[in-house]
């Protein structure tokens, strides 16, 4: 084909960021308010790519897209298609470096417009596969946790080297998701965190584990519609993310500003140090309020969205 078309959502974390980089369970959920699309076209020529950050070859990418032309480069091998004549436009309505998986998010868009314009069909693992590539240049040790929501419709309960589960939530949940403007490094969270672990390994370990058991707790509460019990198991696991210094102060002030106005539970979502907050709204109605109350404190970005029972 001359023109092809891939898409794919964005994903938040509810519970067990970085924990999880160590071998602990989170929660991730998809988050289809924003997303990336990605558009491959037949331009003779070297392979070129087009996007908000950058217009031109794909072999001088700035460092910061390096991972995209490894993981499209990998694709066009996977599928046979030579280094040429092509264009990738990429449009996102991710904010980048806020925890929202907006590097996943275009690699699996450009992977699937690939596939399209090859006329093939996917596996997702192949997808995971190219994914990772990218993923690996962006944030070094992935979990993998973000590719793997972004390809998915229902929440996810993941664990590194343990088969994925999906969960089913059997009530529905409002949540909040509000931008602190300042963008996050997710990288630098990571190391940041494991050289915690390496300082003070039992200290430490103890924190992750906590992180771990609360997760435990709040897939039960997902799975029993218990909505006060989840509100409150993100607030202690926020307060085990502020012990391992990966909150900061305009991610707190509406974290705290949230609680006060009402939410059941906020915590940071991803890796911290800047990004957005997920909090829990008592109902639909009170999302909605919540929302323009943030707006008005000053977040950057707010979405309202909820995670509703399957009725089919
Ligand atoms: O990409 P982010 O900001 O959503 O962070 C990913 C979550 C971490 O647990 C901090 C890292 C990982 O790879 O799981």
């Amino acid at each position: 084909v001359q023109t092809a078309i891939g898409v794919a959502h964005s994903k938040l974390i509810l519970i067990g960021e970085h924990a999880v980089v160590h071998g602990q369970p989170a929660i991730s959920l998809p988050f289809p308010l924003v997303g990336v699309e990605a558009i491959a076209e037949y331009v003779p020529g070297s392979v070129k790519i087009d996007s908000t950050f950058y217009h031109g070859p794909i072999e001088s990418v700035p460092e910061s897209l390096s991972g995209l032309t490894t993981c499209v480069e990998a694709t066009l091998d996977h599928l046979d298609l030579p280094h040429q004549d092509l264009l990738i436009r990429i449009k996102s309505s991710i904010p980048p470096g806020k925890g929202l998986g907006s590097s996943a998010s275009v690699a699996v868009a450009v992977i699937r417009s690939l596939f399209a314009y090859a006329e093939e069909d996917y596996l997702i693992e192949d997808i995971l596969h190219l994914a990772d590539i990218s993923e690996r240049h962006a944030h070094g040790e992935p979990s993998g946790i973000d590719t793997l929501t972004i390809t998915s419709e229902l929440p996810i309960w993941y664990q590194k080297e343990e088969p994925t589960d999906l969960i089913e939530p059997q009530g529905d949940f409002h949540f909040i998701v509000a931008d602190s403007g300042r963008m996050g490094d997710t990288r630098l969270a990571v190391e940041s965190v494991t050289k915690l672990v390496k300082s003070a390994p039992r200290r430490i370990q103890a924190k992750l584990e906590r992180i771990g058991e609360i997760t435990h707790r709040a897939r039960t509460a997902l799975e029993t519609a218990s909505k006060h019990l989840l509100g409150q198991l993100l607030n202690e696991a926020q307060k085990e993310l502020e012990a391992l210094g990966v909150s900061d102060a305009g991610l707190n002030r509406l974290i705290y500003f949230a609680r006060q106005e009402g939410a059941l539970g906020a915590k940071l979502t991803g890796a911290g140090n800047g990004g957005c907050v997920i909090a829990l709204a008592q109902n639909e109605m009170h999302s909605k309020q919540l929302c323009e109350k943030l707006k008005k404190f000053g977040a950057h970005a707010v979405w309202s969205f909820a995670l509703k029972k399957n009725t089919d």
